[in-house]
């Protein structure tokens, strides 16, 4: 079932989003450009991740791109890890995304299971994410061994968003989530994964939890913009988990930035509400309805 019609008449998302033009791959992609010994970023490109419509619609005016990310899985379902994500999660979330949003490219990953299989199979669960959302892209993990993968759907209509590096569908083969590339034989895999992964056709990269020599090495050897997270400031576009940039975590990962500390002002308005509630000085008149005219 396709959900991404807005009902203006309805819904708290009027009276936005505004129709428009959204960013599309060509253009994402044509943000990086071929230079004497390699690729430069003509302009950086801004990446958010977003779950439901109203975050979409308030980070939108701001971003190039939206990421319906799989960690949707911790940070909205509260689970231990991306593993147990469903591509009915994911539709459900892309969809509510899309319809927030107007401007920015939005891609949705594809969670664990869903593609790794074969390419075929991967087409049909890409294929319903982007029925499902009205998504423009999808993302998903691995280098060198999702290569063919990658090539199997962009030649069919599905632009990719490759991800290397750190990849935390993987996490029981990792052994956790720390930084990638530590010894020179780890560094060369993950650059010669997001090499395969640009040849493959991934319009762009995300590299996440590597050291910043390697972020620097891949985005002056690849084609597509390289997105980093936890991946230093070498690369052609940087990305954060909303929620995160945000402050609503206690604990939050070394590379992220607290751009906000929403965890504390929530507390302190639910805090409030609640004190008010029980010295029933909430609601007022001014949140009362009355006959007209008393
Ligand atoms: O799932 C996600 O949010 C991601 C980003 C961290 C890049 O993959």
């Amino acid at each position: 079932m396709s959900t991404f019609t807005l009902d203006s008449a309805t819904s708290r998302a009027t009276p936005s989003p505004q129709p428009g033009k959204r960013l599309t791959v060509p253009a994402i992609r044509a943000r990086k450009v071929a230079k004497d010994e390699g690729f430069a970023t003509a302009e950086p490109v801004v990446m958010l991740t977003a779950y439901t419509m109203r975050m979409a619609q308030l980070l939108d005016p701001h971003c190039d791109m939206l990421l319906v990310g799989d960690s949707l899985g911790q940070v909205i379902y509260g689970l231990p890890s991306t593993i147990p994500v469903t591509l009915d999660m994911m539709c459900a979330h892309g969809a509510a995304v899309v319809r927030g949003s107007w401007h920015a490219l939005v891609g949705v990953d594809m969670p664990f299971g869903s593609y790794e299989g074969s390419p075929e199979t991967a087409f049909n669960s890409a294929a319903r994410i982007m029925k499902d959302t009205g998504c423009a892209a999808v993302k998903l993990e691995g280098g060198e061994a999702m290569a063919e993968t990658i090539a199997f759907l962009t030649h069919r209509g599905i632009p990719v968003i490759g991800h290397v590096g750190l990849t935390p569908q993987a996490v029981n083969v990792l052994g956790g989530y720390g930084a990638r590339g530590r010894d020179s034989a780890e560094a060369d895999k993950i650059l010669a994964d997001a090499r395969a992964v640009a040849d493959a056709g991934a319009f762009c990269i995300v590299v996440e939890g590597v050291l910043e020599g390697i972020a620097s090495d891949i985005a002056k050897a690849v084609a597509p913009p390289v997105i980093g997270i936890g991946a230093s400031a070498e690369c052609d576009g940087q990305v954060l988990v909303t929620e995160d940039m945000l402050g609503l975590f206690e604990r939050t990962p070394r590379f992220v930035k607290r751009y906000d500390d929403l965890a504390n002002r929530v507390g302190a308005a639910a805090a409030a509400f609640a004190s008010e509630v029980r010295d029933r000085s909430f609601p007022t008149a001014d949140q009362t309805y009355r006959p007209k005219g008393s």
